[in-house]
């Protein structure tokens, strides 16, 4: 810990406050994954940091890292949590915002395919003369962003998943450093705590229920629904086990006067993850894209659990063509995604928002059971005539073909 506070010393005694704020960003990385909060992996014989998992645990075998890092005989970082391994992510991360690729399978092989003439950042260092950019990064609630009335051409966002992750609460952990090294003047660092009334969870402890979570949605998609252009896409990503955090989705588009023009099942999160292991928990998250006016395709709409199955065997069968092996938990959140999104469908031409949250939430949980529930979409599915990849791909061009768009 000595060294950590001679280094933490040294960082806060220099002048210029750009590289004070890159060491200081490192150094807070560094601090949480030391201390004796390390685990020690016992399959894989190396430590490995903290937060190398979304989540807060306590590991049963607990080292202190090398506060360094090493390396081994090829050069590379050997765990998590130390200097090297740090550093050496920033700079892949670098690398990433000019050379930014996609990576896809051919068979079991990974293939890296980078795409040409994109970019992330202001400027393209290899490319000075190409237009820059305007980047504009606030640390502020989005319950109260500000933002020109039909100024934007998209939204794309990623919201909590109601009470899955306590961000504020894990964040405290090394925003105490970043603020003593930074000093609390600096923009961002400003409040004493990362916890905040205003954060958009579900936390009991905190008295966060879903109403609060559903409010907040609604104030952040309201703003965003008002600043986009006519017809341009709000689109977030969500899974939850629960129908209850789909509500609070549901509600959030509704009352922000959207509808849901598409829900795309998206493998997501990993398996590995702490929050998600041994919960049964979906890998797959869906993609919501909301608009105030354009159009559907028919063939995504249905009107109960036997349509719908028929939808997400063709869909299951796109995600086993991937690679994918979707689990109960996976149909479950896919099933649900769908659901709501129909549940908005039906509900948005009488939709009053004025109405109490509890009546509102009640009203979607009503509209999604009359569809389907996901236990009717169960049975159904196991009755369902099974998909093959080809068939999917002459089923999708069929659907193309139907002139199929719905207006909305
Ligand atoms: C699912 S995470 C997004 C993670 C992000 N996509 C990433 O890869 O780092 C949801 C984020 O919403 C933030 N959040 C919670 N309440 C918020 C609010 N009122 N305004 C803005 N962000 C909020 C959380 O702190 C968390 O970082």
């Amino acid at each position: 810990m000595l060294a950590l506070e001679i280094s933490a010393r040294f960082i806060a005694g220099m002048k210029d406050q750009r590289v004070r704020r890159a060491l200081a960003t490192n150094f807070s990385d560094l601090l949480r994954y030391q201390n004796m909060l390390c685990r020690y992996d016992s399959m894989a014989l190396k430590s490995l940091d903290v937060f190398s998992i979304h989540g807060f645990p306590v590991g049963y075998i607990q080292v202190e890292s090398n506060f360094l890092g090493i390396r081994n005989g090829g050069g590379n970082p050997v765990g998590s949590g130390g200097w090297v391994n740090i550093t050496e992510k920033y700079t892949k991360a670098k690398r990433y915002c000019t050379e930014p690729f996609e990576v896809m399978f051919d068979g079991k092989k990974k293939t890296t395919h980078y795409i040409t003439g994109e970019w992330i950042g202001e400027k393209h260092p290899q490319c000075p003369d190409a237009p820059a950019r305007e980047i504009d990064i606030r640390c502020a609630s989005s319950t109260e962003a500000e933002l020109a009335p039909q100024s934007l051409d998209a939204v794309f966002t990623d919201p909590p998943y109601f009470g899955m992750v306590q961000y504020g609460e894990l964040m405290q952990f090394c925003y105490v450093w970043l603020r003593k090294l930074m000093g609390g003047e600096f923009p961002g660092l400003e409040l004493n705590t990362t916890r905040h009334a205003d954060e958009l969870t579900g936390n009991a402890t905190a008295e966060r229920d879903i109403e609060h979570f559903a409010e907040g949605l609604a104030a952040v998609y309201k703003r965003m629904a008002a600043a986009l252009k006519p017809g341009a896409p709000l689109v977030f990503t969500y899974h939850h086990n629960q129908q209850t955090a789909y509500l609070a989705a549901a509600l959030g588009i509704l009352d922000a006067g959207l509808t849901c023009s598409a829900s795309l099942p998206c493998p997501a999160e990993m398996g590995g993850s702490i929050h998600i292991h041994g919960t049964g928990s979906s890998i797959v998250d869906t993609v919501f894209v909301c608009r105030d006016r354009g159009t559907a395709p028919r063939a995504m709409l249905f009107e109960n659990a036997e349509q719908l199955a028929k939808l997400l065997t063709r869909e299951l069968a796109e995600l086993c063509a991937a690679g994918m092996k979707p689990t109960a938990g996976d149909i479950r959140c896919i099933a649900f995604g769908h659901i709501t999104r129909m549940a908005i469908w039906g509900l948005r031409a009488e939709w009053d928002a004025t109405r109490p949250t509890a009546a509102k939430l009640e009203s979607i949980r009503l509209a999604m059971d009359a569809l389907a529930t996901v236990d009717e979409v169960r049975a159904a599915l196991e009755g369902a005539k099974p998909v093959t990849a080809t068939g999917v791909r002459t089923q999708n061009k069929e659907n193309r073909e139907q002139a199929n768009a719905v207006a909305f």
